[in-house]
């Protein structure tokens, strides 16, 4: 009996992986060109590698990845005897055609990749990978991948290359920090979709994250803060759990070496003159002020001394930035001299972005400077500053990138521009003939929230996969002349609301994987139809890769809607997947899951529970806690329309009966005015007896959003002529960070008029200063 085990064995696991081989062939990003032929390939454990020393390199890198992925390696040759039973032929070939460019070939017992680059032969390794079968190694079936073990790859013939020659992610270790195991991971995966460019984001506010030799208080003082707040901006406390941590150079060297073996060039960014809280904490000497405290306000959050300078416990813009001295370059250029020496990157990111002038019209040494240098103002100086960065790394052969904050006042001579706010920044730059690389927040903002329902603390918006997807890097403004400097585009994770490698994770998949398709893939190839109907198989990469992902793409779609009586709340349930199954839960966790089948009606506080599974997939559990009140589900209408990116469901939004405690991160059940008033009218349908009114809002100086000004409330007879009855003024200290403010309304009343002030133009020295303010509102409650 004992004897026949292992052939029984062989034979359950070949019938499995033939399972995987009926597949469709998923290549993500999917080729220029792919033919396929009939007949197969036999891949197994005996297929031999050949390749000369000038592909030794992709031969490891091959072995290496199936090693990681199915559990062996392949004996590898100098040239081929024809004794192999098959070989799989690498051969870098002389020719002027573009590096990155391959051709991949599979005949029935080879398979030739050739290109003019050891970067296209990675690249047709990468393809290759993704021609075996995504099946995940646990203990059991890495012992079993043996010597008999076949897959069988069709064959075909795939031409390949990339349409635009930056591919990038991006990651903030700095409010966040991720250790190096981690950011190797992140780098495979950048590799499997081949991407080429890796922008690490390694100083911030919160955290300095590389060892500087010559000044090693940067990260002794400066790579540690004393406390983070809890939950959303502003915060509802502080963990006082001392965070930090940074690369030691021999890491970076690790981490740049691991980063080329992949064909990754690494961009370091040290973020000047702004989000330098963490440097100014280690060397107070860099800021204008250097005797005075880091200014903290009375209300926020915070752990440990208030004396002194600080490294930043909470999140936002800060108005203590790198002052325009001789000390400040001086230490900056010794900075870069190491950083230099680290990474061999032609860019170098020097941030430029959200740098408050507040500090610098303070200061008489930065108003003397604006005056003998002959400067317009303060937007001018950073111009200076800029353009003395870079002079000094153009003279060390180096270029520089900065955030689109560095068009203000003149652009440095050689610049490259990275467009965050919107495209506009990549236009401008691109018809003044710089280098583009585009990182609109609306597509490519990987912290923002991928579902409307996001059950986890996100910075906010709503970013979903068609999105990205759908996003093409050059903005149709631009001639064909001036579209030649859009170098590409990159997805960037910052981690405010990001503190594990899961998060992170969860949030780049699988938008990361429409991305590499936006920058890999020909244009008229691209088609969102073919790559969601593969999306269940791209997740079948990620349980290969053991990493986390996002199944936002099936979200249950749910509405709320009045009832023709307005005496409660329909709750809608919906799915875009034909052969879906919804189910759902009322009350507490004993109850069963039921099967939806009809629009549900509450007309009470209950907490409703929903999910949709479809084939193998079960979306995420999306919770809905009704807190009903006199308003819940009544007649209303709005004065004033909300603006384009935040309608929710329209007025009804405001007595739907959901007050999320998700913050923006669910933003469907937000109406957001900008620079407008809310102006609502409530129908009860009967005279009805009131104690008080509230309006659930949001104050978020980092995005814009701030307190109303004033709430008035009116009440009428008719729905017409209203009669004042009570007004709060609020106040921006005393009331900093209310969530719920409520106003006494003792009355008897049909209709009830309320307005929400929209706090204006925001002030000077406040983050967004000059703009109208947004006013964010998600409920009406009355009682
Ligand atoms: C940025 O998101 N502040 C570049």
């Amino acid at each position: 009996m004992k004897k026949f085990l292992p052939l029984l064995l062989t034979f359950v696991f070949i019938s499995l992986y033939s399972v995987a081989q009926t597949n469709r062939i998923l290549i993500v990003p999917q080729p220029v060109s792919m033919e396929i032929h009939s007949g197969n390939f036999k891949f197994t454990p005996h297929t031999v590698i050949i390749a000369g020393i000038k592909e030794k390199h992709e031969a490891q890198m091959l072995n290496l990845f199936l090693k990681r992925l199915y559990g062996f390696s392949l004996p590898v040759k100098a040239k081929s005897t024809a004794k192999e039973p098959n070989t799989i032929l690498l051969s870098l070939l002389k020719s002027d055609t573009a590096k990155a460019a391959y051709n991949l070939e599979v005949t029935s017992n080879k398979i030739t990749i050739s290109s003019a680059g050891n970067e296209g032969i990675f690249y047709g390794i990468q393809t290759l990978l993704q021609l075996l079968p995504p099946i995940s190694l646990n203990a059991n079936s890495q012992a079993s991948i043996n010597a008999n073990h076949t897959f069988l790859i069709p064959q075909l013939s795939i031409n390949d290359y990339p349409r635009f020659g930056y591919r990038g992610m991006h990651l903030d270790v700095g409010r966040h920090f991720f250790d190096v195991n981690f950011i190797k991971k992140y780098l495979d995966y950048m590799a499997y979709m081949k991407f080429n460019n890796f922008h690490f984001h390694l100083t911030e506010d919160q955290g300095w994250r590389i060892e500087i030799k010559r000044y090693p208080r940067l990260t002794s003082v400066g790579g540690f803060r004393n406390g983070t707040i809890i939950g959303r901006y502003p915060g509802v406390g502080n963990d006082s759990i001392r965070y930090g941590g940074f690369y030691t150079q021999a890491q970076i060297k690790e981490i740049v070496k691991y980063a080329a073996d992949r064909f990754i060039n690494v961009i370091p960014e040290i973020e000047m003159p702004g989000h330098a809280s963490a440097a100014i904490a280690a060397y107070p000497e860099l800021s204008c002020f250097p005797d005075e405290a880091t200014f903290i306000a009375p209300t926020t959050p915070w752990a440990g001394s208030r004396d002194g300078k600080q490294v930043q416990q909470t999140w936002g813009v800060f108005d203590d930035v790198f002052c325009p001295s001789e000390y400040t370059f001086k230490f900056l250029e010794n900075v870069l001299d190491e950083v230099m020496q680290l990474f061999p990157s032609k860019y170098i990111h020097i941030g430029g972005d959200e740098s408050p002038k507040t500090e610098w019209i303070r200061s008489a040494f930065c108003q003397q400077l604006i005056k003998d240098k002959g400067l317009t103002d303060e937007h001018g100086l950073q111009s200076y500053f800029i353009q003395r960065i870079e002079d000094y790394l153009n003279s060390k052969g180096r270029k520089i990138i900065g955030w689109d904050e560095i068009l203000e006042g003149g652009l440095a001579a050689n610049a490259t521009v990275m467009s965050w706010r919107g495209e506009e920044g990549g236009i401008a730059a691109a018809r003044q003939k710089h280098d583009v690389i585009m990182t609109p927040g609306t597509y490519v903002y990987f912290d923002h929230s991928q579902s409307k329902n996001e059950d986890s603390v996100t910075i906010g918006g709503y970013l979903p996969l068609d999105s990205t997807y759908n996003y093409e890097p050059i903005p149709k403004e631009l001639n064909a002349d001036e579209a030649k400097y859009v170098l590409g585009a990159q997805g960037n994770v910052w981690t405010e609301y990001i503190k594990n490698s899961q998060k992170v994770e969860y949030m780049i998949f699988p938008r990361m994987s429409a991305l590499s398709e936006v920058l890999w893939s020909p244009k008229k190839n691209r088609d969102w139809t073919k790559f969601t109907s593969s999306i269940e198989d791209i997740f079948k990469r990620y349980h290969q890769w053991k990493a986390n992902y996002s199944t936002a793409y099936y979200d249950l779609q749910s509405t709320l809607l009045p009832t023709p009586e307005f005496n409660g709340v329909y709750l809608k349930l919906e799915s875009k997947f034909p052969n879906s199954v919804i189910k759902y839960k009322i009350g507490d966790t004993s109850q069963v899951w039921k099967t939806y089948d009809t629009i549900l009606f509450v007309n009470s506080s209950e907490k409703i529970e929903s999910y949709l599974e479809v084939n193998s997939i079960k979306s995420s559990v999306q919770t809905k806690n009704f807190l009903f009140n006199k308003a819940t589900g009544k007649k209303i209408t709005i004065n004033e329309q909300p603006a384009p990116n935040y309608p929710g469901n329209g007025a009804f939004t405001l007595v739907d009966g959901i007050i999320t405690t998700k913050g923006l991160s669910q933003s469907s059940d937000w109406l957001g005015f900008l620079g407008k008033d809310m102006d609502a009218d409530i129908d009860f349908g009967v005279p009805t007896n009131i104690q008080n009114v509230s309006v659930n809002t949001l104050d978020q100086s980092g995005s814009w959003i701030y307190l109303p000004k004033e709430i008035d409330i009116a009440v009428s007879d008719d729905g017409i002529t209203y009669t004042p009855l009570t007004t709060k003024v609020l106040d921006p200290i005393k009331d900093k960070g209310a969530r719920k403010i409520t106003l006494p309304a003792k009355v008897t009343t049909r209709y009830l008029k309320v307005v929400a002030k929209n706090s204006g133009i925001i002030p000077a020295n406040l983050p967004g200063a000059g703009s109208p303010a947004w006013l964010m509102v998600d409920e009406i409650e009355v009682n």
